[in-house]
């Protein structure tokens, strides 16, 4: 049974993965949805059809998150399709393995772009277009606490990222709009089991005490709580949702 209507939602990254589930949730609990992606219009379609079946309104819009231009496009055409934004979850991500290296400053450069400009920009507009009861939720990541080679530039751009959440609800004083993240363990979606074997997964996995992966639901779910009014009270946090892997 869906819920009433409870405002629009845009969330970036939302053709796949986690913020496939976390648009699906979403819409499950009331909002109608900004399906952002990047280059994979054909996922983007399923996740707006998936929404739609839902009985929510759904539109998908293509936007480079580390693109100025694309990301203000991606503003105003949501508030165009919509006409008001209530729920803003910045998704989208990118996770190349890279030592900590002169050779790997390309890989450095993207991670950056994607995850902590795609941050800064997504936030920022996010700020602009709220209005009071907004909620600005981006996404993380628990591996910050484990420091495992190779991922330098991953956890430079979340740790920057949640430097911005901290700042940005100091910024929006008084306007009535909470600022935090979800920083998840490892989740079972292609950016986690891009390049690793089995055996590294199963290793992975096992370093939780819950001794497991998580789902892409498990993190919509804590989106949900923080997106919903059981979460008003809940400012710029982190929450690490993750099995314990800490
Ligand atoms: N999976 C995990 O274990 C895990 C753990 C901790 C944190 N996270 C974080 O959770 C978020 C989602 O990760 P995921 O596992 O769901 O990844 P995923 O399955 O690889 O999906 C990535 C999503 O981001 C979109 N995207 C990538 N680059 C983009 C860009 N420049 N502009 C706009 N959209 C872009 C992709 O769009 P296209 O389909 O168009 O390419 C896709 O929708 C990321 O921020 C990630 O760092 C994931």
């Amino acid at each position: 049974m869906n819920k009433d209507f409870q405002g629009v939602a845009l969330v970036t990254g939302a053709s796949r993965g986690i913020g496939h589930a976390i648009a699906l949730r979403l819409a499950r609990d009331g909002f109608d949805i900004v399906v952002n992606y990047a280059g994979n219009a054909a996922k983007a379609q399923e996740t707006v059809a998936a929404i739609e079946w839902l009985g929510r309104k759904a539109v998908a819009i293509q936007a480079d998150v580390a693109d100025p231009d694309a990301v203000a496009r991606l503003f105003d055409e949501t508030k165009q399709a919509f006409g008001r934004l209530d729920v803003v979850v910045n998704s989208a991500g990118v996770m190349p393995m890279a030592t900590i290296s002169p050779d790997k400053l390309a890989d450095f450069d993207r991670v950056i772009a994607t995850n902590l400009r795609g941050s800064f920009l997504v936030l920022g507009h996010a700020a602009r277009h709220l209005t009071a009861g907004g909620r600005i939720i981006a996404l993380s990541t628990s591996v910050i606490a484990k420091s495992f080679p190779g991922y330098g530039p991953y956890i430079a751009s979340k740790a920057g990222t949640e430097g911005l959440v901290h700042v940005l609800a100091n910024e929006l004083r008084g306007r009535g709009i909470t600022v935090n993240a979800i920083a998840p363990g490892p989740v079972g979606t292609e950016l986690f089991f891009n390049g690793k074997t089995e055996e590294q997964v199963a290793q992975i996995a096992k370093q939780a005490p819950l001794e497991r992966i998580g789902t892409p639901d498990e993190i919509a779910n804590a989106v949900a709580f923080l997106a919903g009014p059981d979460g008003a009270w809940v400012n710029s946090q982190v929450v690490r949702v993750n099995g314990g892997f800490a």
